[in-house]
């Protein structure tokens, strides 16, 4: 059997500028199916196009934070080992797509995402699906406090920045359970920023300078949430979480399981320590990444791709040429749409191009 090449990452190595390879894949592959109305095609577009490019980044990594268990999920399982291999072992948390519902409408927000941290160092969701979030910058760190009524939140956020709660924006997932906080927010005199899906991205535009959202707030994935804290990290925004579960049995299993669901979990909590890498790349247009654009050549990407022991924050904008999405999907439009053309459409009009 043909053995895995041994790849040593040295301490320096940025596996983040590896790993946006990753998220550029997934983004690639997805973007065929945006707006066409079917997310579990769209999803499982872009795992097998992470999956395959995973083979080729320098570190050895296993899933924590993936697609679910073995038997549910057939790539990026959570226990699933990825990587060319080599160095220090990792854990790994991935959302081929951060809005699934969202490509497969053509809505706005939806990205691929992938964060690395040092083996051992991500929480561990165990049977807890949903969390609730309180995400902030730089300027709001140490301030925020999940365990006060969210209108004082948004006084202190006024506060540090010198400004008024009317003048402070909180994202907030559009779901009915979140309400009584959205009208609770509008008292206060806050503009509320209601996103479909994805508060991934809704929790690192809260900490980006310039996006004009101050804070994120709302009950949303743990996993998620995992995946923020590793991205505010490299921000060096916080995120503040308490389990929440969203029955009796859920409870149980969490109490079970040793959950203390009173618990506040901070940004440590969720990701240890400070070696933390993270990659995004947009699928469709949204306020962080511009999506996945189509050329006369093949497309472009806009990634965002950040560490956290150097701060450094990078936005990378490039462009694929048609025969990379080719390999990603396996043909020019993916297996399933090419139907639409017909095979020999699609290589008449290359022909055609190259006779030109
Ligand atoms: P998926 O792309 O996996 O469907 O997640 C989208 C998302 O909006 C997350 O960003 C968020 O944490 C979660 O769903 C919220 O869950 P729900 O849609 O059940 O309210």
């Amino acid at each position: 059997m043909p053995t895995k090449p041994r790849v040593q990452v040295t301490p320096d190595h940025n596996l983040a500028l590896d790993l946006v390879r990753t998220t550029e894949a997934a983004a690639l592959a997805s973007a065929r199916w945006v707006g066409r109305g079917d997310k579990n095609a769209a999803d499982q577009s872009a795992v097998d196009a992470m999956r395959l490019l995973f083979n080729s980044v320098p570190f050895e990594g296993v899933v924590v934070i993936g697609e679910g268990e073995k038997d549910e999920a057939p790539m990026l399982f959570n226990g699933e080992t990825l990587g060319a291999g080599g160095g220090t072992p990792f854990d790994v948390a991935v959302d081929p797509i951060d809005g699934t519902r969202l490509v497969a409408n053509g809505e706005a927000n939806a990205m691929a995402v992938v964060a690395v941290a040092p083996k051992d160092t991500m929480f561990n969701p165990g049977p807890c699906v949903y969390m609730e979030k309180l995400a902030v910058g730089r300027e709001g760190r140490g301030i925020i406090d999940i365990g006060a009524p969210i209108e004082v939140n948004v006084r202190m956020m006024a506060k540090v920045r010198g400004m008024e709660p009317e003048e402070i924006t909180v994202a907030v997932l559009d779901r009915p359970r979140h309400a009584e906080t959205i009208a609770k927010l509008r008292k206060v005199g806050a503009r509320v920023y209601l996103i479909r899906d994805g508060d991934v991205a809704g929790a690192i535009t809260a900490a980006q300078r310039g996006t004009g959202v101050d804070l994120l707030y709302g009950i949303g994935g743990t996993p998620e949430g995992v995946i923020a804290a590793a991205a505010l990290k490299c921000l060096g925004g916080e995120i503040q979480g308490r389990l929440y579960p969203r029955d009796e049995a859920e409870k149980k299993a969490a109490l079970d399981a040793g959950y203390d669901l009173d618990r506040i979990l901070t940004t440590d909590d969720l990701v240890q320590g400070d070696d933390v890498f993270f990659a995004a790349t947009g699928i469709t247009d949204g306020a962080l990444l511009e999506g996945v654009r189509y050329t006369r050549d093949g497309a472009t990407t806009e990634s965002i791709v950040m560490r956290s022991r150097s701060g450094t924050i990078r936005v990378i904008q490039a462009e694929h040429r048609w025969f990379k999405l080719t390999t990603l999907s396996g043909s020019r439009y993916g297996p399933d749409l090419d139907a639409h053309h017909g095979p020999a459409a699609g290589r008449q009009r290359r022909g055609h191009r190259s006779e030109d």
